[in-house]
């Protein structure tokens, strides 16, 4: 079958090893499925793997992308859940010890075909295109969790969201204006503050720009470059919930501010099985279409791979 994989690690030069051609079709071990792959969403852990970080070698050829949706052998729609947990684990699935996202030990979703553990598998609604349901396992999985789960925010309350153009922010956007919260966002660049405008975001500012008050919660995943700004923007008693750090991941942690100001800073990793069933369900309620700024067929995985390399706004999705 055609797949878009990494060949070996290239840490200095990611897509020195990625290679476009046939791949084996994955085998269906006892309780699991095969899933006719129709879109599959670019996420930066691809270029994680690329590099041969959160891989080991020997894992390598290794099919790249972590979510997706398709069809079953069966026939029906789905949407996939990226996370394969230790088999017994109960419980919040990213905090098992031993869960693995697709692409770190089985192969991902770039390719015709998947096979993922049946319960990875939820059904896909109607109001859904394949193409947007490409992004829900992970990116808008990731930025629920943040904003649902972890701020501990309710409906009403005024969020800052860093680097509007970035893949998680656009999740952070659409579904914090869906979730009833008023939204600002900051961008390096008057398109990303135009996007984000037209993303839902009630205002737009400048990368580190002073605010007109301050934030009940502020969402990072921009790290160093924006760190200090996210410490001054949120309110005493605020919260920051981060997932990431594309500029670093060395921030001052501004410490005294942290303890007079009580701020409280939440990490935040992917999301849990039942919280993807719990976003399907909102997005179809409150019509949200996650937003896809490109499409690319399966063969070209190298122009949109190079792409996300070198920087570009919101989702790429591959499609087969
Ligand atoms: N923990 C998890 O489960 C999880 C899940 C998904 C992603 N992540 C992580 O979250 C981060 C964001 O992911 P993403 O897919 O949204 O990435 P992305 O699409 O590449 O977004 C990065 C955005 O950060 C902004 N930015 C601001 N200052 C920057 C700087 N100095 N250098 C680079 N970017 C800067 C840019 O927006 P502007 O141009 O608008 O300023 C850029 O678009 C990544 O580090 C990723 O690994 C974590």
């Amino acid at each position: 079958m055609l797949a878009v994989y990494a060949a070996e690690p290239h840490p200095d030069a990611p897509l020195d090893g990625l290679q476009v051609g046939e791949r084996p079709e994955p085998a269906v071990p006892d309780g699991w499925a095969r899933v006719r792959v129709r879109a599959a969403s670019l996420n930066r852990h691809d270029l994680w793997t690329l590099r041969g970080v959160g891989i080991k070698p020997e894992q390598f050829p290794m099919i790249l992308g972590c979510d997706g949706a398709g069809i079953t052998d069966d026939g029906r729609n789905v949407v996939l859940y990226p996370i394969i947990g230790t088999p017994g684990f109960s419980g919040d699935e990213t905090t098992d010890p031993g869960r693995t996202l697709l692409t770190e030990r089985y192969q991902g979703t770039f390719a015709e075909y998947v096979t993922v553990p049946t319960r990875n598998l939820l059904p896909l609604p109607d109001s859904m295109s394949f193409e947007a349901a490409a992004t829900l396992g992970t990116t808008y999985l990731t930025a629920y969790r943040m904003l649902a789960t972890r701020s501990g925010l309710p409906a009403g309350s005024t969020i800052l969201v860093q680097g509007a153009s970035g893949g998680v922010s656009t999740a952070l956007i659409q579904l914090g204006r869906a979730l009833g919260m008023r939204v600002w966002a900051t961008s390096r660049s008057e398109e990303g503050r135009d996007r984000a405008t037209g993303l839902g975001a009630h205002q737009a500012f400048e990368q580190g720009a002073r605010l007109p008050e301050r934030v009940d919660g502020v969402f990072e995943s921009v790290g160093r470059a924006t760190w200090a700004h996210s410490m001054r923007a949120v309110r005493p008693g605020g919260v920051i919930v981060c997932c990431g750090a594309t500029s670093g991941a060395d921030p001052s942690a501004d410490l005294q501010r942290l303890f007079f100001l009580q701020i409280s800073v939440i990490g935040s990793t992917m999301g849990t099985l039942d919280e993807l069933r719990r976003l399907i369900a909102f997005c179809d309620a409150a019509g949200v279409q996650p937003v896809v700024d490109r499409t690319f067929p399966l063969a070209q995985g190298r122009e949109a791979l190079e792409l996300l390399e070198h920087g570009t706004p919101g989702k790429l999705v591959l499609t087969a």
